[in-house]
């Protein structure tokens, strides 16, 4: 399993701890930024991590703002990307076994680093259930093939 981790500076001290985790862990993953003591905007870390997922570089992502929600949006932007904001383990667990999650948003203002890393163990853990839900990211996945007007 290889992790591609980005935050932008609300994400930036609770990105380092799921860093510091996943080495403990020897899950391989690579910090796609930002770095300490930088503003920056969270949309244009999202891209560089998850565009890279795509490519098949890594298997899935891990990104931190400050409430999990920007990220999520901007992620879930990406065909082929279903990015959950996740908040404690039944959110955690929730979104890979009913929604196939490939990409964590997690909020640096919002949960403390003991919790985090409890959401990112049992989301790195927990394997899709497939059978009906399968059937439910299937429908999201011609979702997006269509274009919707309004
Ligand atoms: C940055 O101030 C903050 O807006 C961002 O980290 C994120 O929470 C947006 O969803």
């Amino acid at each position: 399993m290889k992790i591609a981790l980005a935050s932008d500076h609300a994400g930036y001290e609770l990105k380092a701890g799921v860093g510091r985790y996943l080495a403990e862990q020897a899950v391989e993953f690579k910090d796609f930024g930002c770095g300490p003591n930088e503003s920056v905007d969270y949309v244009d870390f999202a891209v560089k991590a998850v565009t890279d997922v795509l490519a098949g570089a890594f298997d899935r992502a891990i990104l931190v703002c400050g409430t999990g929600m920007g990220m999520a949006l901007a992620a879930n932007k990406f065909k082929g990307i279903r990015a959950t904001p996740c908040w404690n383990a039944y959110t955690a667990e929730m979104s890979r076994k009913h929604n196939d999650s490939n990409c964590l948003t997690l909020g640096g203002r919002v949960l403390a680093l003991e919790e985090a890393l409890r959401i990112v163990r049992i989301w790195l853990d927990t394997p899709f259930e497939g059978g009906r839900h399968a059937r439910r990211v299937d429908k999201i996945k011609e979702l997006e093939e269509r274009h919707f007007k309004p």
